[in-house]
Formats: C-alpha cells, structure tokens, sequence
C-alpha cells in the first residue's frame, strides 16, 4: 500500500486524541463512521495540498510518473475544478480562446470565471449519428488563421462517445505558433495503460490535460487530476487558479484513493487491462452480428472502444427505451440514452459476467424489435450554424436580466445556458444570440423526453435574456 495509506492508517489506529477537524472525530458520530476513520484534516506530517512539500508531493509525482506528465495535481472536485483553473491560467479577461462547440458545460463556466472570448470550432456531426466527429487539424488552423491572438485551443478528446482527434498534429501546429493545447481528457484516464485505446493527449504533445480518474479507473467520484508538460504553461498560475478553485478543506479520503488507484496503475495494473481488453473483444465479437442493434466500433480519428456505443440505426425504438427494458428486464444500468444511441461505461474494474448479461440482454431485445414498429426520431440532426456572440459569457452573467417566453425569444441576447442533457454541450450559452432554430430544437428535444440543465427553467417555458438589446 502507499505511504499516505499507511500514514492514515496508522494515525486512525493510534491513541493520538483528535482535537481537529473533521467534526465526526474519526467517525465517533455522524453517517459513515467506518469509512471516516481515515478522513482528517493537514495535521502534522500529512502535508498540504495547497502547498505540498511532504507526502502529498511524493504522491503527486508519482501521479505525473504513472501518466507520463511533469509535473500533476491531485483535483478533488473533478474535472471540472482542472478545466477552469486551465482556463483561468491561460486566458484573461477579454482574451480569446478557441474551443470546440460540444466541449463540456464546465468549459463554459470557465468562461464566466475567466472573462475569456470564445472562438468556436464546430465539430461535424458524424454521419447518420446524432454526435459530434473528431476536430481536425485544418479546422483548428481555419479558426488560428481567423482569431490569430487567441492563447489557447482547448479540445475534448475523447468525447463521451470515444471519439478522439488528432492530437499530435494539432499540438504541432499550435507550437509552431507559440499557442497552447489543453486537452479536457476527462473520460480518457485509462487510455495509457493498454494500446487496445487511443494515445493519450500527453503522448501526443498537449500541454495541459486534465482526466477524471473517477470515470474509468478504480478511484472515487470526483476525483481527477491536471497534468502539465513543456515550458508553454504557466505553472504557478495555475496553482494559484487550483488553490483559488478548490476547497482548503481536501478530503484524505479522496486524496489517498487517488494515490491508491496511481499505485495500482504503477505496479498491478497490467493483468487486469490485459483481462479488460480480452473482455471488451469478446464483447464487440460477440454482439458484431446483431441485426437491429449496431455495437459502434472504429469512428472519427480514433475511437476508445471502453466506450460501449449502441445504436438503433433502424430507429424502431428509441434508446431510451431500450435503456428502460434494459433496466426493468435484465437489472442493468446503462451510462446514458439519447435518442438513437446508448453507452454502456466500461473500466478495468467490469466484470465477465457483467459483459455476458449485456450481450445475451441485447441479444434478447435484438430479436424483439424485428418485430417492433417504427419509432418517430429527430430527422437527420442538421449542423449548427456558428453562434453569434453578443457580449462575452461573463459580461451576460453579470449583465441585469429578465425573463421572457421561450417561444418569443427570437433574436434576444441569453443570458443563461440551454443544455441538452446527456450529452452536456450547450446549444445556447450566455451572450448568444437566440435563432428560431435553436428555439425549435430545443421543443423537439424536450418533446422526444431530453432534459435540460444550466437554465432557470428547465421546462423552457420561459428563459433569461438580456434586459438590454445589443
Ligand atoms: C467531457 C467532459 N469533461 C469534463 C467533465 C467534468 O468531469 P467531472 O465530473 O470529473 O468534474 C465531464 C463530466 O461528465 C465530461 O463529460
């Protein structure tokens, strides 16, 4: 086990007397006493991670070792707290970054933390799918050679549905221009370790990366971290942002899982990505010859196949109701459903059985739906035109608003988010003019049962605008 494991075991067994924080005094009251024994706060010799000298500075080094990074940072509240302090280093007030449309909300709470301009990329639909393809590195010089001063490209890679793009390309190019990379890597933890995924953003040159490694690896929700490279970022900056972001009170639990799960990768991993890779295979093996469910395989640059991406390309069902019988038939929980397609969220950590009940339940419903009658879709989900942008997405939060019918929004100025939720990227974002093609997507999504997130009123009767016309 680790040094802070042992250090924190040690201490929970020990006869010192807590007259420290956390209240529940080594889980003497309160819920959970037996997880609470190791949750404490920097007493003597368990370092600060604020300012780490001793063995959290050993563990986030080994951290940066596992991942191949230089220098890492433990995050204990998620990716989300590594994507804004990215952004609060790199870009002030007004700067412009350039970032790809379907990048996650945090990244455009970023925005408002930051005061930074966003430059969009819009990643195409892939064809016939109802999600985003990879970027490429011709649209990242199409949006270089149109915002020349931006500081920064920040990309998703890989998205929720596995889909990477060409990162080492991409790096390359904005090198040559002195600009930086980073890389919200968030469901992209595991990729280093089996050459069965994608590169990762590190080995292909990104400067900042950050991944959660509550997503795909053995370690607790909200536990991430930041990895930096090369000589582009700077380094204090974003401590000073991560301090700024993350709370002074780090919970021990989540800092010694992660350095837990870093241990595992350094020295036991092996074995057990051999086994995941061998049970993923024989799942797409098993499941390639389903005549009404497609199992998504290769798709954009790179696709990390953890990702399992099912399809309804003959659309007589909807994949949420697939998810439901799933659920409600065969006792199993999928990642997410949108409209035609569903993700199952794999890790080292999934059992062979786990894959079997899968495979035989798709197998079941597979046969099922050659007789189901055809489900009403969204037709072909079209590309969105570029938004116009008003004012920047801090200057709208901040800037006073009122509230009118969705309906009736045409042409104002938001003032909140519009998020379609799964999969989390906005189609409206503070400071964005309102088209009647947002207003019509955002009915026909909510009427096929897609939630929504970021908005006052997540019915959408109603929405903030600006007070003032731009
Ligand atoms: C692409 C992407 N980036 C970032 C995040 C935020 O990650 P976390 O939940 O670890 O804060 C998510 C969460 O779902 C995500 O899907």
């Amino acid at each position: 086990m680790t040094q802070l494991w042992q250090a924190l075991e040690a201490y929970a067994k020990s006869a010192v007397y807590p007259f420290h924080m956390p209240g529940h005094k080594g889980g003497r009251l309160g819920a959970f006493s037996h997880m609470m024994q190791q949750d404490i706060t920097e007493i003597a010799g368990f370092d600060n991670l604020h300012s780490p000298q001793g063995i959290l500075l050993e563990a986030q080094k080994r951290c940066a070792s596992v991942f191949g990074a230089e220098e890492s940072f433990f995050l204990i509240n998620g990716s989300t707290a590594g994507i804004l302090a990215a952004m609060m280093a790199c870009c002030g007030e007004r700067e412009e970054i350039i970032l790809s449309r379907n990048c996650h909300r945090s990244v455009y709470s970023g925005l408002v933390f930051s005061g930074a301009r966003p430059a969009y990329i819009l990643p195409e639909m892939l064809k016939g799918k109802e999600f985003f393809g990879s970027i490429t590195q011709k649209q990242v010089q199409n949006a270089v050679e149109m915002h020349p001063h931006a500081r920064a490209v920040l990309l998703t890679s890989p998205t929720y549905e596995g889909i990477t793009s060409d990162i080492e390309s991409i790096a390359a190019f904005l090198h040559e221009k002195n600009m930086l990379l980073i890389v919200d890597e968030a469901h992209g933890a595991h990729m280093k370790f089996h050459p069965f995924f994608p590169k990762t953003a590190l080995e292909q040159g990104a400067d900042i990366v950050i991944q959660s490694l509550h997503k795909t690896l053995p370690s607790p929700t909200q536990t991430a971290v930041l990895h930096i490279q090369g000589k582009r970022v700077d380094r204090a900056k974003i401590k000073q942002a991560l301090s700024m972001i993350q709370t002074s009170s780090p919970s021990y639990l989540f800092l010694s899982a992660m350095d837990a799960c870093c241990h595992w990768l350094e020295r036991q991993c092996q074995r057990d990505f051999e086994c995941y890779v061998e049970k993923l295979q024989w799942f797409y093996e098993r499941t390639k010859n389903l005549e009404q469910i497609a199992v998504l395989q290769k798709a954009g640059f790179d696709r990390d196949r953890g990702k399992i991406v099912l399809e309804l390309p003959k659309k007589n069902m909807t994949a949420m109701e697939m998810n439901d019988m799933l659920r409600k038939q065969f006792a199993i929980e999928m990642e997410m459903a949108s409209l035609s397609y569903s993700i199952a969220m794999t890790s080292p950590a999934d059992s062979k059985e786990g894959f079997l009940v899968l495979a035989k339940a798709l197998e079941k419903i597979d046969k099922q739906l050659c007789e189901a009658k055809k489900t009403v879709f969204l037709e072909d989900m079209v590309q969105e035109p570029s938004p116009v942008i008003k004012t920047t997405p801090r200057e709208a939060y901040f800037a006073p608003k009122k509230e009118i019918l969705f309906l009736e929004s045409e042409n104002h100025v938001c003032a909140e988010f519009i998020i379609p939720y799964p999969p989390g990227a906005p189609l409206l974002a503070p400071g964005e003019v309102i088209t009647k093609e947002k207003i019509q997507k955002s009915i026909l999504l909510q009427k096929a049962g897609i939630c929504f997130v970021g908005c006052q009123d997540t019915a959408l009767k109603t929405i903030a605008v600006l007070a003032e016309r731009q």
